[in-house]
């Protein structure tokens, strides 16, 4: 009996709407920008065990199956989340950095003092050519963040006419080739600097305006590879430092600038990635969300000096920042990831969709074993975060068509705070697929959800969702799998679908 119970309820609920507090409409037919698949960038710095151990275990390491010293375990999962593109080597290591140390032969390299990041001696075993080695085997375009705080415009330009020189062109192109490599890289990616208003040199905005003319200056398209100069953004909402350099910085010398945010309940205090409370998961989305703002406020600013959106709106750091766990190197931002961090992930993932007309390039922060990490490592073991299965599960929108969508939704409500509960993204591949993307937000309602597809004629929906029974879950060493994708059953008609999606859950429809 229960069999024909069900679908009569839900023809029920069909015709008469009832699902309809909650509603995700999508203008099927009205594309007109791409979401840039950069948008699932990542961030690699010399940083706690994100490259050391993370990804490079170096090329003598028996216990650890490796490819010329990388992971073979992280490269394999990092193509599978098809990784487009990879900031390195910082964040406020590469202020620090002197590229030239780490080229030529291991035992011959000059060592480091990571100032920023433990005060550790690292010995340049993973420089420019394992770096743009690891790219190319894990398909991702490099981003490399130059060194502008402490370095030379020489240290840079040299820097770009060693990777992407061709293979006789200049002393920088010959020194290359001896140290292996005879086909230029082609890096189009370069950033000039990494929070220059902080750990990349305390400047005002008017001062970096400056330094950031000198560097573009000299930093041209060699062998044909296009540059694409990516200045030091603000941090947050400082829109005062947009403003400055919009309006001192030549529109032609400038591809792209890159914003960071960091969800952060408070520096003071930003608590425990796994042990933590409603008030705090509900800070840390609050902080999350502001990102929607964040990049009205900036674009708002591009708008006035570049109509056109020539400039690209980066974030080339976001993410959750916890705590460390307990026992671990203050100095190495290693925490755990749950689904906070998941749920963190969608949403912030469907504001970059929504935004993908100026907002085409952002990276998590940070790629292994540091921050909202999507990989942890320990020793020869790997886990997969909620936070990667969400990148992957929305990976279908790359490259793909961004559909408008509206939503209309029931507020999350705590304490005397309200946050909007269902956020949405949604776009058309070069298949002809609609994908859309929901999160609920709410720590403890499911909500019901009535998703309208205008302009379109859809037969066929499936879906994956990620959920689990707690907020505070995690995937763990001993229990790698707790958390996972698993399908979620949908059904389509007359153009519209309804759907519950359990509370701080991550939903991913295909449509066809
Ligand atoms: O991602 C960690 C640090 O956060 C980066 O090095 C820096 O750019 C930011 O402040």
């Amino acid at each position: 009996m229960k069999r024909f119970i069900a679908p009569f309820l839900l023809s029920v609920f069909f015709t008469l709407n009832l699902f309809a507090q909650n509603t995700v409409t999508v203008q099927t037919d009205s594309g007109k920008f791409i979401i840039n698949k950069n948008i699932y960038g990542h961030f690699s710095e010399h940083l706690g065990h994100c490259i050391y151990d993370g990804i490079y275990v170096g090329d003598k390491n028996k216990d650890i199956p490796n490819t010329n010293g990388i992971r073979n375990d992280v490269a394999d999962a990092l193509k599978k989340l098809k990784v487009p593109l990879l900031r390195w080597p910082g964040g406020c290591f590469a202020d620090t950095y002197h590229w030239k140390d780490g080229v030529g032969p291991k035992d011959k390299r000059a060592s480091i003092v990571n100032q920023w990041w433990g005060g550790i001696t690292e010995d340049n075993s993973f420089g420019t050519h394992e770096f743009l080695n690891f790219c190319k085997m894990i398909g991702a375009e490099p981003y490399i963040s130059g060194n502008v705080g402490s370095g030379t415009v020489k240290e840079m330009t040299d820097w770009v006419n060693y990777v992407n020189g061709a293979p006789a062109a200049s002393p920088m192109s010959k020194w290359r080739v001896e140290n292996g490599q005879k086909e230029p890289w082609t890096v189009k990616y370069w950033g000039i600097g990494n929070e220059a208003w902080g750990c990349g040199g305390t400047m005002t905005p008017e001062y970096y305006a400056n330094i950031f003319r000198q560097y573009a200056t000299y930093l041209t398209d060699v062998n044909n590879t296009r540059i694409f100069r990516i200045a030091s953004g603000a941090g947050g909402d400082d829109t005062q430092w947009t403003e400055v350099l919009m309006k001192n910085i030549p529109l032609g010398m400038l591809q792209g600038i890159g914003v960071h945010h960091y969800a952060v309940i408070n520096w003071d205090h930003k608590g425990s990635a796994t042990n933590f409370t409603e008030k705090e998961y509900y800070t840390t989305m609050r902080e999350a969300l502001r990102m929607d703002d964040i990049i009205s406020h900036h674009s708002a600013i591009m708008d006035k000096y570049d109509p056109q959106k020539k400039v690209a709106l980066g974030v080339d750091e976001w993410g959750a920042w916890y705590d460390v766990e307990p026992g671990t190197n203050g100095g190495f931002l290693y925490q755990q990831n749950t689904m906070r961090d998941a749920v963190l992930a969608g949403a912030t993932l469907n504001i970059f969709n929504n935004h993908c007309e100026r907002v085409r390039m952002a990276n998590l922060a940070q790629i292994v074993n540091v921050l909202q990490a999507v990989i942890l490592t320990n020793k020869e073991k790997i886990i997969l975060t909620p936070t990667y299965h969400v990148m992957e599960m929305y990976n279908v929108h790359q490259d793909a068509t961004m559909l408008p969508v509206k939503v209309e939704t029931e507020n999350y409500v705590f304490e005397n705070g309200e946050l909007p509960a269902i956020s949405a993204s949604a776009s058309k591949d070069k298949n002809g697929i609609t994908h859309i993307s929901l999160t609920n937000v709410d720590a403890s309602k499911a909500k019901e959800v009535t998703i309208e597809l205008k302009g379109g004629n859809y037969k066929k929906v499936s879906g994956r969702i990620l959920t689990s029974d707690k907020l505070q879950n995690f995937n763990s060493f001993d229990a790698p799998d707790k958390i996972e994708p698993a399908n979620f059953n949908a059904q389509i008609k007359d153009n519209k679908i309804l759907i519950k999606i359990p509370a701080f859950s991550v939903v991913v429809l295909n449509l066809q």
